[in-house]
């Protein structure tokens, strides 16, 4: 299959047509959000969303998250929405927040990978909102990465994963926020963090009042434990280079950081460093990403600089981490350090 590339900034009218008509016809399609770029398809269709699961490699255990572009559309996948789910909408849609909700019976059980929910998002971008009003269906849409490689955030990401096997790539240019979505299940007792993201547990529990964040967050979940969330089983964002993780005293980090990096060229490794801006001066020479100021731009620059890793042969990748750097980065960088059980 040929892979059609369009870019949103001079075919916008034919981008958003061609998208529309295409999944209306059960077939996929990449858009961008401003998380990362989705692979999306017709949300009430059994067909296209296990198309999705093909082209992706994913696993059928893991749900997709469905996008709609309007409250209209909130009933077309979901039933019983509590209170407090109707006020985070209110407060944080569109915008980089997934609530689960119990899934409406219309919407395929492959969807959720076999759950009664179903995880709901109004994407903030421009793009997204106009190809979903213009499909006039909700939209299931993991990211458009196949299974296990670090999320996209241009559309250059997903031409690289996914060319030959799907029909059409908005491209919309680089992603603001860079990470994806939190995800908070409202099914339970109690609000529950099950991926950290651009909506922080600070901003949730100002609405909401007690939210907790699931233990499997950073932590490697025990064999057999339940699992909330399936995503958080497997072996995420991964490039292709081995991530290894330090964190602590700033001062030690990077005595360690630089030890490492100096015995791994010994040995005929070409490391690299990655890195907050700040700490970029004190390895000197030494081959260094860094990833920007503060967290939201660490975050938008997260994945492309995994990529650019990859694309650089540059092996291991030596990861200074720091609190500063954010609950969601974190959890990216410690899953892709293999971190969170395969
Ligand atoms: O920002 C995002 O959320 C991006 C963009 C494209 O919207 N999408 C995304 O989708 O990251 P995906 O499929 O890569 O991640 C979906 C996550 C997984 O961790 C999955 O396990 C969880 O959401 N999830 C989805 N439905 C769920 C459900 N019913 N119960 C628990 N977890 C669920
Ligand atoms: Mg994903």
């Amino acid at each position: 299959m040929k892979t059609k590339l369009l870019n949103a900034s001079t075919e916008y009218t034919k981008a958003i047509r061609d998208a529309a008509r295409l999944l209306q016809k059960n077939r996929l399609v990449v858009f961008p959000t401003e998380t990362v770029y989705g692979l999306g398809a017709n949300a009430l269709s059994e067909l296209a969303v296990q198309k999705i699961f093909a082209a992706k490699g994913r696993p059928q255990d893991n749900p997709l998250i469905a996008h709609i572009a309007d409250m209209r559309q909130l009933a077309q996948v979901a039933s019983d929405v509590p209170d407090g789910a109707l006020l985070l909408m209110e407060r944080f849609w569109p915008g980089p927040l997934s609530i689960i909700l119990p899934r409406h019976p219309a919407v395929p059980a492959t969807l959720s990978a076999g759950l009664s929910t179903i995880a709901v998002r109004m994407p903030a971008n421009e793009i997204a909102l106009a190809v979903i009003r213009q499909a006039g269906l909700p939209i299931a849409a993991p990211s458009a990465n196949v299974s296990g490689r670090p999320s996209p955030t241009l559309a250059a990401h997903a031409l690289e994963d996914l060319q030959g096997k799907i029909p059409l790539i908005i491209d919309g240019g680089p992603c603001e926020v860079g990470v994806e979505s939190t995800v908070l299940d409202m099914t339970g007792e109690t609000p529950t963090i099950l991926r950290p993201g651009g909506v922080t547990p600070d901003m949730l529990r100002e609405v909401l009042g007690r939210v907790a964040i699931h233990p499997g967050i950073n932590e490697a979940l025990a064999d057999g434990e339940a699992c909330a969330s399936p995503g958080m089983k497997y072996r995420h964002y991964s490039p292709r280079a081995e991530v290894r993780l330090f964190s602590g005293d700033k001062k030690e980090v990077e005595k360690t950081v630089k030890s490492m990096y100096d015995l791994s060229k010994e040995k005929g490794e070409t490391p690299v460093i990655f890195c907050a801006d700040d700490c970029a001066a004190s390895y000197g020479e030494r081959t260094t990403i860094c990833l920007g100021e503060n967290k939201e731009q660490i975050a938008a620059s997260l994945y492309a600089s995994l990529r650019r890793a990859d694309d650089m042969q540059m092996d291991p990748i030596l990861f200074h981490a720091a609190e500063e750097m954010g609950l969601a980065v974190l959890n990216r960088i410690t899953r892709a350090a293999g971190g969170g059980g395969d």
